[in-house]
């Protein structure tokens, strides 16, 4: 596993990290035994940053984490998120009294006294033209709550307006084959800032691992069955936001484009690993044999400009007119 910078937290965390989400819930029935299992798995493969979330089955896979932390000895951070306790996202709705309290309720789950990194979880787009909320973070920060913050967002605008503010250490936000346009406006701005990069949804929702088809049956609690459309939140982070069917095509393609002793699963995440301006991927893991096919990753060679050449086409000729100008 390599390691890179996180911001200028001193920091070096895995490029290959851990996304949590689905071992809270949202995706079908998981079982905490396979979940902690995974999450092993990545300790074992020497990922060192777990990405999670206040909302992620209700506090589940926060829990989850504590459980990991008092079985291994090795020291990890760990990446929660708060906002979307909220029962309707309004921009008031980030005051200091709601956030501390979601904050007090992460440090319960994750049984700590502070959380190592706290981003706001896709806030309406007026938050960032709110510095007091991010004063309140700054205070959070100085009373021990929180050691830094970041943020995740959905839109490449909302990015580049947060690292205006001086304290951010990290932004999350979508990107990956599918998903190109953070890399065009973003990236060289966060690296002059030095502020770190998560690229989420690394797989497109698992749809980059070449194991869906047409065919594919999603559990009634699975997002990519309930939220193709947006149907109960934003409809980007369902694969990515692509049509299922298009999307399956150009699957079908990039699988010529799989090196040697690789998985179209790890092309994917290579392809992320080879701009320097992100940080880590955190895909989400709910098996063992999948978290370590992750990693596996980051020890690849790196892709030919030939391939990315033909991946950025396939991107343009295929995906780009459906999902460039909506993020
Ligand atoms: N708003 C936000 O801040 C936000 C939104 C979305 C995600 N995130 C974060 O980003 C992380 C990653 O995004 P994501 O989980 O949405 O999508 P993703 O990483 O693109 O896809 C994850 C899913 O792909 C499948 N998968 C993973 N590795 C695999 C492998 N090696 N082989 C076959 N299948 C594999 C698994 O599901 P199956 O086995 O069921 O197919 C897994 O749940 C999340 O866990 C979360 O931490 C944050």
């Amino acid at each position: 596993m390599n390691y890179r910078e996180l911001g200028r937290t001193g920091w070096k965390v895995s490029e290959i990290s851990f996304g949590a989400w689905a071992i809270g819930g949202a995706w079908g029935t998981v079982d905490d035994k396979d979940s902690l299992a995974a999450l092993h798995a990545a300790l074992d493969a020497g990922v060192n940053f777990f990405d999670t979330a206040d909302v992620y089955g209700d506090g589940r896979s926060e829990r989850l984490l504590a459980k990991l932390k008092k079985e291994r000895t090795e020291k990890f951070y760990v990446a929660t998120k708060a906002g979307r306790r909220l029962r309707e996202q309004t921009p008031e709705g980030y005051s200091r009294e709601n956030l501390t309290t979601f904050i007090e309720r992460s440090l319960r789950n994750l049984e700590t006294d502070t959380l190592d990194v706290l981003q706001l979880h896709c806030p309406p787009t007026q938050v960032y033209y709110m510095p007091e909320v991010f004063d309140i973070l700054d205070d959070l920060a100085k009373e021990g709550k929180i050691r830094h913050y970041g943020v995740s967002v959905e839109k490449v605008e909302e990015a580049i307006k947060a690292l205006e503010f001086p304290n951010v250490q990290s932004v999350q936000i979508i990107f990956n084959i599918f998903r190109q346009r953070p890399a065009e406006l973003f990236f060289d701005q966060a690296r002059k800032r030095k502020v770190g990069i998560l690229a989420r949804v690394p797989l497109a929702s698992g749809l980059l691992t070449g194991k869906i088809t047409r065919d594919s049956k999603f559990a009634k609690d699975d997002h990519r069955g309930f939220n193709r459309k947006g149907e109960a939140f934003d409809r980007g982070e369902t694969f990515s936001g692509v049509d299922f069917k298009v999307g399956l095509g150009t699957v079908e393609e990039l699988k010529q484009l799989v090196p040697e002793n690789a998985t179209l699963t790890q092309l994917a995440l290579r392809w992320i690993l080879e701009f320097p301006a992100v940080t880590c991927a955190i895909p989400g893991g709910k098996r063992p044999e999948q978290v370590a096919e992750n990693c596996a990753a980051s020890s690849l060679a790196p892709l030919s400009a030939e391939t990315m050449k033909k991946i950025r086409a396939l991107y343009n000729a295929d995906i780009k007119p459906l999902v460039h100008q909506y993020w």
